[in-house]
């Protein structure tokens, strides 16, 4: 049987990421010669070499490549079990990682801020990006909640709609088609149309309900910018109506009677079905469906 020590595991590790014994010492704040041992004493209980070392050029063998692998998924277990009982204990603590759609921006935003004030100590990261994004980031475990439009049923995802989310066509308030009671998609699609990129889950949606297919020479990859293009006169614009709120108070914008619209949606709190959430996580999930 190989006895691995954590400090051997620890050591071994450090040493391969930053290919030499000094920078591992200091990041283990112990002697370049303490870290050269441990290595020596795992070696030795494996019973094989685990590092080459030529001159000033260190890398794993192949046994080694093996056991950093399994050091990765250690220390990354370790240390989520550190974070895990740190958060526990004081629970008001905690870093989140945060990712959401372009349309739930601005709600998750103002959440986020009456979240702080509950809970000064914890720390946040928030990415704003598109659904295509977003799925990769739930895929590659790069985040710990996401908050999206329809999530798909074939990922391994928890996912949990807490709010409507109307995607609606808007217009410059001038514009000759606000005076129909009802534009069909068929004179929509004659128009200049204001599109999302590819990858967008409004777009996508809107595609899906209405038939349009967008070959649009217009494409903005934000709300905010479609919604300045509007208000400029170019075209007519998709967005979440609880982006528009202000400008369609203030009539801006105008909210155009389309065909198929407004189309009704839900907006989900979503993670990866493979991960425990940590309890700052848990403790957001449940503000934000609070808070809807
Ligand atoms: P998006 O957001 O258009 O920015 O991708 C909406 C969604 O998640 O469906």
């Amino acid at each position: 049987m190989i006895n691995y020590t954590l400090k051997q595991l620890y050591s071994f590790e450090a040493v391969v990421r930053t290919k030499s014994f000094t920078k591992a010492s200091k990041e283990l704040f112990v002697t370049q010669p303490a870290v050269y041992m441990q290595i020596q004493q795992l070696q030795k209980n494996i019973g094989s070499d685990i590092v080459n070392i030529k001159g000033k050029t260190i890398t794993p063998t192949f046994i080694g490549k093996k056991l950093y692998q399994t050091c990765l998924e250690i220390i990354y277990k370790l240390e989520q079990t550190r974070l895990d009982i740190e958060q526990t204990l004081n629970p008001h603590t905690g870093h989140l990682q945060i990712s959401v759609a372009t349309t739930t921006n601005s709600f998750v935003s103002r959440v986020l801020a009456k979240f702080k004030k509950e809970y000064p100590d914890m720390s946040f990261h928030l990415e704003v990006t598109n659904r295509k994004l977003l799925l990769e980031k739930l895929n590659n475990n790069e985040t710990d909640l996401v908050v999206m439009g329809e999530p798909p049923s074939d990922m391994p995802l928890v996912t949990q709609p807490f709010m409507e989310n109307p995607l609606i066509a808007i217009a410059h308030p001038e514009h000759p088609l606000l005076k129909n009671k009802n534009n069909s998609i068929k004179v929509l699609a004659k128009e200049t149309l204001i599109t999302r990129e590819q990858g967008s889950g409004t777009r996508i949606t809107i595609e899906r309900i209405t038939g349009m297919k967008f070959n649009s020479d217009i494409e903005i990859n934000s709300n905010e910018a479609i919604i300045e293009a509007v208000q400029a006169g170019l075209g007519i614009g998709f967005v979440s109506k609880h982006t528009v709120k202000l400008e369609l108070q203030n009539s801006i914008i105008k909210q155009l009677n389309a065909e198929k619209f407004p189309i009704t949606r839900h907006w989900y709190v979503v993670h990866n079905a493979k991960n425990k959430l940590s309890p700052i996580a848990e403790r957001f999930k449940a503000f934000i469906i609070e808070n809807s």
